[in-house]
């Protein structure tokens, strides 16, 4: 579904599929370069990354690999708890390899800082984070992202594989949810 088709539901329409998947192909072109003559393994998080997943891997005019991982913060409503669990565990193995983890959104970054650790203690060659959105918030979290789609306002957004109680993850575009829905 796209924006007009839940208009009451949001805000403000913050980024339109068009103007995502602009910025996913610089990020692709970006990447290739990076990682040129480098076996690359995509690690994409469950669910948000599924739509970023799809699409930047079908961008890269290269071969990669793909393996995913569930995890879950504690806590539910609006705020990471950055208390995490996994769901489900890659099925490969991680030392030697280039691996670039791809996020959805990183808010105060407790989340992919647990995350970072558990897949650096499995030696991989190399280990960067791609996230299509990041929150102001994740400027005082020391993890590094080696490349973002777009800098969001402290705002909590739906759209694009980002969910609010399990839904919205099937907007195209990405808006700021309207409070009325979480108050
Ligand atoms: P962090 O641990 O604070 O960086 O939060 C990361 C996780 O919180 C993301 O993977 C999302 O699942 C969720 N999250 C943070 N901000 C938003 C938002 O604005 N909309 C939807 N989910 C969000």
């Amino acid at each position: 579904m796209e924006a007009a088709d839940i208009s009451a539901d949001l805000t403000e329409v913050l980024y339109t599929k068009a103007q995502i998947e602009e910025r996913l192909t610089e990020l692709a072109r970006q990447i290739e370069d990076d990682y040129a003559g480098k076996e690359l393994l995509l690690v994409g998080v469950l669910n948000g990354a599924l739509m970023v997943m799809a699409d930047l891997s079908r961008e890269l005019k290269r071969h990669c690999e793909m393996d995913w991982m569930a995890i879950s913060s504690y806590g539910s409503g609006t705020q990471s708890s950055g208390v995490v669990r996994i769901l489900k565990d890659l099925s490969t193995e991680l030392q030697g390899r280039h691996v670039l983890v791809v996020e959805d959104i990183v808010d105060t970054g407790l989340t992919l800082a647990y995350l970072l650790q558990n897949l650096k203690s499995r030696n991989p060659a190399s280990l960067n984070v791609m996230t299509m959105f990041r929150k102001p918030e994740s400027m005082r979290s020391p993890v590094e992202v080696a490349y973002v789609g777009f800098d969001l306002p402290n705002e909590f957004v739906v759209g694009y594989g980002l969910d609010y109680a399990g839904r919205y993850r099937n907007l195209a575009d990405v808006g700021i949810l309207d409070p009325a829905i979480y108050a």
